[in-house]
């Protein structure tokens, strides 16, 4: 644990202004965050700014302002902060920085900060979000805290981050939609949501749609193996005496074949190895895409934001640094906060359980393994 403070740390300077961010792919929920971000700093008499367009804003010193002064000169939230939380995407922009990858250009965006005479960062975002927030925090002593907003789930140390419940009830509701078609034409359908590095969304939809088989990044499928995979799940499903009328695929867009050459594939092997079945099957594909990433925010992602926002704020007043607010009950792994399901963690902690998920050694990703292979038919035939 390296956190830079303990909570509510009495040396802690007092804080007038802070700023916050959305940087990366935009999450629903994020409005939600920034809102609450803003709110909870204001109700301690402290102003905000939102950054534009993520880290660029930062770099090229677009900052406007989220609070307002009340005739008492107490900030409060600015009308259109309000009219956008419940609303999809994120009223600040967003952007994936390359520049902000350069030591050259953070210290253009340190240099923003303390002109702005800001006494900190809230940075609302995934993994690349959040591995910028540690380089300026720790290159330039600048006080930030992340807020996790991704919908591929993919972030370390938090069982959930903001747009994620958003993402899952799209998805579920696409793949409802598609198996009534797929049912009335006796047909297979393989799905593809997004999720370039990790499987979570698919492997989260294929348990709540009752998917016939999911291919995950996780699995290392090569492109061979998800064909058969595939070929096999329908030869199952479309049996000649199966009573069943639909199958549903769910593949993540990490896996390394695209969905259309799968399908194409898959259809070349029925033919090949079972060509009374390729008669009767009808094969077609749907790329979800970025309709996922849309949309008005779920209770439960504002409520998340809600939560993980007020704890952001609370943490950097407490004296806090290149920490993350994590969803998770208090186990006593993080930093507890004045919310039983919100912890503080280092962020380089963060960034090493990420890649832990991905690469599959974390206890998280063999727990969700486990319960697929368990399942079995969902990871092949
Ligand atoms: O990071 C979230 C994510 O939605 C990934 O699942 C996906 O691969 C990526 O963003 C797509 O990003 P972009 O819209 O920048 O192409």
């Amino acid at each position: 644990m390296t956190a830079s403070t303990t909570a509510d740390n009495p040396t802690a300077q007092p804080i007038e202004a802070i700023a916050v961010l959305t940087s990366g792919g935009d999450a629903p929920g994020m409005n939600a965050a920034v809102r609450a971000v803003t709110q909870a700093a204001a109700a301690q008499g402290i102003v905000v700014w939102g950054v534009e367009n993520g880290f660029d804003g930062l770099i090229d010193g677009r900052l406007r302002p989220l609070t307002t002064l009340s005739r008492s000169l107490r900030p409060v939230v600015r009308l259109e902060v309000d009219q956008a939380a419940g609303q999809g995407g994120t009223i600040l922009g967003t952007a994936r920085s390359p520049r902000f990858l350069t030591p050259a250009s953070r210290a253009e965006a340190a240099r923003t900060f303390s002109a702005r005479n800001l006494s900190g960062l809230v940075v609302i975002g995934g993994n690349g979000s959040l591995a910028g927030a540690h380089a300026i925090a720790s290159e330039h002593g600048i006080p930030v805290v992340g807020i996790p907003a991704s919908i591929d789930n993919d972030i370390g140390l938090t069982r959930e981050s903001i747009g994620v419940d958003t993402a899952l009830n799209t998805i579920v509701e696409a793949c409802d939609r598609i198996s009534d078609t797929a049912s009335a034409h006796r047909r297979a359908f393989v799905i593809e949501v997004m999720g370039r590095d990790s499987g979570y969304l698919a492997f989260a939809a294929a348990n709540a749609t009752f998917a016939d088989a999911v291919l995950l990044p996780e699995l290392r499928l090569s492109a061979e193996e998800a064909v058969a995979t595939v070929a096999d799940a329908l030869l199952r499903c479309f049996a000649p005496n199966s009573p069943k009328r639909q199958v549903i695929i769910i593949k993540a867009e990490g896996v390394p074949i695209s969905t259309e050459t799968l399908v194409a594939k898959v259809t070349e092997e029925l033919e090949r190895a079972a060509p009374y079945t390729a008669r009767q099957v009808d094969i077609r594909a749907t790329v979800l895409g970025h309709i996922v990433r849309g949309g008005v925010p779920t209770f439960r992602d504002r409520m998340l934001a809600g939560r993980m926002g007020l704890a952001a704020v609370e943490a950097l007043v407490g004296g806090h640094s290149d920490a993350m607010v994590g969803w998770d009950r208090n186990t006593g792994a993080g930093i507890p906060t004045e919310d039983s399901w919100v912890q503080l963690f280092p962020i380089p902690d963060v960034l090493a359980e990420t890649e832990a998920l991905l690469s599959g050694e974390s206890p998280v990703t063999r727990d969700r393994m486990s319960r697929m292979s368990r399942l079995g038919r969902y990871l092949s035939a």
